[in-house]
């Protein structure tokens, strides 16, 4: 597959996510761009006091881990979330940077980017700010971030190498990056990777946990760890969907399915 195609898939399917408001909630094997009902979530890991503030529209997730309770967030910091949807982890961030931090949200639909607006404007946030671009090559400037996050976004990346690389431009010496993301345990079948409509849902696009760490060391990040790791799909019965959804066994789908792992991982940018 053509990376633009693959843009192109991803920008059309997550403009129609954003225009119906759909959500998905993060037990769901494929909730990136499915989603076929909307509703109003609490995913896993968000505590009550962290979305007290988070106006009930803006509770919408589509990711699959907590990149913010690892992160720490202070006061005063810069906080950069690449992909940011409906901007729930911004909105969230906003309140523990306070007013002398800022949220820079980044994300390649249009559509997105003006729900998330629109959110963070009735909520009163001033330390937010949305951005239309694509994570591969970020509208922000060098040494600027304290922290960047993101939330079930990279694995759609046809390019994962450049937006380690561009997380690590941004981020000042020091800085950190905190990311949920789904990977596999082990290589799926060749028909998962051909299948576009698998790349959408956040599973085609997908690469083997070492290969994810690899790519973030690489970029120059140092202290590489995963601080939570489960498995994406406890539901069996998702087994027969994946057959006929992507065509393939339900001998495959099985093992698709027990190899699927949601993980959020920290990296350092260190000081030279
Ligand atoms: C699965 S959703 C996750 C949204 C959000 N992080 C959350 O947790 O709800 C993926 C988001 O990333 C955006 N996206 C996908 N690929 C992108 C890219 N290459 N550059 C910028 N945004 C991208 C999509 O438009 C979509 O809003």
């Amino acid at each position: 597959m053509k990376k633009e195609e693959i843009r192109k898939k991803v920008r059309e399917s997550y403009s129609q996510i954003a225009q119906r408001n759909l959500s998905c909630c993060t037990s769901s094997p494929s909730c990136c761009g499915k989603g076929e009902a909307p509703k109003i979530i609490l995913p896993s890991g968000y505590s009550e006091s962290d979305l007290e503030s988070v106006p009930e529209e803006a509770k919408l997730s589509l990711g699959c881990g907590n990149p913010i309770i690892f992160s720490s967030i202070r006061g005063g910091e810069t906080v950069v979330d690449l992909g940011s949807g409906f901007g729930l982890d911004c909105l969230i961030a906003s309140r523990k940077v306070g007013e002398n931090g800022k949220v820079i949200g980044v994300d390649m639909t249009p559509e997105m980017i003006n729900k998330a607006r629109i959110n963070a404007t009735r909520a009163g946030y001033s330390n937010v700010e949305f951005r239309l671009g694509e994570i591969e090559n970020l509208p922000i400037a060098d040494n600027v971030a304290d922290v960047v996050i993101s939330n079930c976004v990279i694995n759609l990346s046809p390019d994962k190498e450049r937006v380690f690389q561009e997380a690590y431009r941004i981020l000042k010496p020091g800085g950190r990056i905190l990311v949920s993301d789904i990977v596999f345990q082990n290589e799926p079948p060749r028909r998962i990777r051909e299948n576009l409509r698998a790349y959408v849902e956040c599973i085609g696009g997908a690469i083997l946990k070492e290969d994810y760490l690899s790519m973030i060391r690489k970029a120059g990040f140092q202290e590489v760890k995963v601080l939570d790791e489960k498995r994406m799909i406890d539901d069996s019965g998702v087994e027969e969907e994946y057959a006929n959804e992507f065509e393939i066994s339900l001998k495959d789908a099985r093992k698709v399915a027990e190899s699927l792992l949601s993980i959020t991982v920290y990296g350092l940018k260190p000081y030279k």
